[in-house]
């Protein structure tokens, strides 16, 4: 879910609106603001999207603050009525929440039993009767909103409103929230897009932190009500790149944004053919003796490339599903470095293996594009992969900048870590990756890949497989693929085709072969396999291949570095997703039942 909230002079509708918008990729099921004048706090909500509920609004609602969500359901399924902002009985105080109740049974029933009236299945609507039940029994606002977070377990980031005040107030714990500044209004946001047209100036606000936002000031507390300090940050991102520009759709600009976000990403960070990572001091990979990534979903693929990496460099290494990671670690200690992959630094359960990995002794380290967040936070050190605010649903140019981070970092432990090594042909791969921007121009200005989606479009299944680094590619192209069009679509291993999948193999079942210049042969046989029972073969890589030959069509990439060729291998995957979500009119930046940035477990 997102949230936001606007307190400044003039009218706060259309910010919080905007903000929504910008914003939606955190859900988009239901959407709701509430703003408050003279005439007390007034709610509009409903479900579906952002532009339902501005075609829901007549005209927009007067007051010069107020707070906004766009939700993606957990407790209750989306409608009117579970929608955000929630009031209390009487409809004074208004609450946007992000996170979960873990408590809202008890509470609920509690303040049934006080004689409070529930309009929804949520755990949220707990929270403004909290609030209202410790007004009446302090008579004072900011104390009652600090008893009521005391009382809440689970995570919650929460903005409220109350009838007859100039405040906004706020807390935080486990769900992320962002003070934005500007010098005539304050913000409150789960994430930065969401003010960035006003304000560049930002607090990344903690756990425990209680915020009052009033027209002229505002001021930060724990929940014992001490004044803390948080510092001031400025963020670099360009207003532009959280709007969607000339293109159609988020994730087309932000595929094609890929040679610039790279080109960032990149920067600095290779120097006289070795890794330079200023964000790593030296000594921070001392003692480390194995590495363990965990990751979710998109992560998750650029995490199996980075240990893949890490493994050539002769270091142990395993590869985690964030979610199941208590079930699948091997041993944990002092001598494991835990990486958390993770775009937004948020994901609730990539977060929870880290701090599991932490307590066992792991020396942890975050790769995330967020400044911030979290994971960033939390984690003993933090690299950024600098690729800019993604707003598509579907990560796209996130995937290729962890990819390329990873691969640095693990020449970086290569040379750090006694026992490992470095690639023999280190110089050559660090110089083929200053030309990755160029080749993935190359690829958007080539591609074939429109045609193609329009080619196969009426099939049963799409397969994708690859081997080595192309395994993980062939399971991002798959997971893309199914994401957006809603086709249904799998990755295997190439070799794992004729071990059961081969089974589904018909001329209904198109085949997207992805390969690297590295380990393909495996490729070509089982391409072949599934070629003689009929399935049409795509070739996806660089044109010096066999596979090629005996391909009925190819997805070509530029000559490269194997390191490299299955991220131009990923471009091309990417832009068939999205030409045959297009085709099929599939809504491509907000597909149904997902959400960027999942912060429940
Ligand atoms: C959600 C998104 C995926 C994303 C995953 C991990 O499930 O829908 O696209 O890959 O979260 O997100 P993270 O922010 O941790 O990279």
């Amino acid at each position: 879910c997102g949230i936001i909230a606007r307190i400044g002079h003039g009218n706060a509708a259309e910010t919080l609106l905007s903000g929504l918008e910008n914003l939606e990729y955190r859900g988009y099921d239901s959407a709701g603001i509430a703003v408050q004048n003279g005439s007390g706090v007034k709610v509009h909500k409903c479900s579906g999207e952002v532009s339902d509920l501005k075609s829901a609004l007549n005209t927009q609602p007067h007051g010069n603050m107020g707070i906004g969500h766009t939700r993606w359901s957990t407790h209750g399924p989306p409608t009117d009525e579970n929608a955000h902002p929630h009031t209390d009985t009487a409809g004074d105080v208004a609450v946007v929440h992000n996170g979960v109740i873990d408590n809202y049974d008890e509470l609920r029933a509690d303040l049934q039993g006080k004689g409070h009236e529930f309009d929804s299945d949520t755990d949220t609507e707990v929270i403004p009767h909290l609030i209202d039940e410790y007004r009446e029994a302090t008579g004072d606002t900011e104390r009652a909103v600090r008893r009521a977070v005391e009382t809440l377990e689970g995570s919650y980031a929460i903005a409220a409103i109350v009838d007859g005040e100039e405040a906004v107030y706020a807390a935080r714990k486990g769900s992320p929230l962002v003070l934005g500044l500007d010098e005539e209004e304050w913000f409150l946001a789960s994430d930065v897009p969401a003010f960035l047209d006003h304000t560049d100036e930002v607090i990344y606000l903690e756990d425990g932190d209680l915020v009052v936002l009033e027209p002229d000031s505002y001021r930060i507390t724990d929940l014992a009500g001490n004044p803390v300090e948080r510092s001031v940050d400025t963020v670099d991102w360009d207003p532009e790149d959280a709007g969607k520009g000339e293109y159609d759709h988020y994730m087309l600009k932000e595929i094609n944004n890929q040679p610039t976000s790279l080109a960032n990403t990149i920067e600095g960070r290779v120097e006289d053919g070795d890794v330079a990572f200023e964000d790593l001091s030296p000594g921070t990979f001392d003692g480390i003796e194995s590495v363990q990534f965990v990751a979710c979903g998109t992560s998750y693929h650029a995490a199996m490339y980075g240990s893949q990496l890490v493994r050539e460099a002769g270091l142990r290494t395993e590869v985690l599903r964030a979610s199941e990671y208590e079930a699948t670690t091997g041993p944990v200690d002092e001598t494991t470095l835990t990486v958390a992959v993770t775009q937004s630094g948020e994901t609730a359960d990539t977060l929870d293996a880290v701090r599991t990995a932490a307590d066992r002794g792991a020396r942890t380290l975050a790769v995330t594009n967020v400044v911030g967040s979290t994971a960033a936070r939390e984690a003993d050190d933090a690299v950024y992969i600098r690729a800019g605010p993604e707003v598509g649903v579907a990560a796209t140019k996130t995937y290729s900048s962890q990819a390329v981070t990873l691969a640095l970092l693990s020449q970086r432990l290569a040379g750090d870590v006694p026992d490992a090594t470095p690639a023999a042909d280190r110089a050559a791969m660090l110089e083929a990756l200053t030309d990755l921007p160029q080749h993935v121009e190359a690829v958007l200005e080539s591609t074939r890949a429109e045609t193609l989606a329009q080619d196969t479009l009426d099939s049963e299944s799409f397969f994708f497989i690859g081997s080595g680094l192309g395994h993980s590619v062939a399971l991002e192209g798959a997971l893309k693929f199914k994401e957006i069009t809603y086709e249904h679509a799998e990755g295997f291993a190439a070799g794992e085709l004729k071990h059961g999948p081969l089974a589904l193999v018909t001329e209904e079942t198109p085949l997207f072969a992805v390969y690297t210049s590295n380990g393909d042969e495996k490729t070509k046989t089982n391409a072949i396999e599934a070629q003689s029972r009929g399935a049409p073969i795509v070739a996806v890589g660089p044109d010096d291949n066999p596979l090629v030959d005996v391909a009925d069509a190819h997805l070509s990439v530029p000559e490269t570095h194997p390191v490299w060729a299955g991220l131009l291998a990923n471009v091309q995957l990417q832009l068939l997703s999205y030409h045959a979500a297009k085709q099929l009119g599939r809504p491509i930046d907000k597909p149904r039942n997902l959400a960027k940035s999942v912060t429940v477990e």
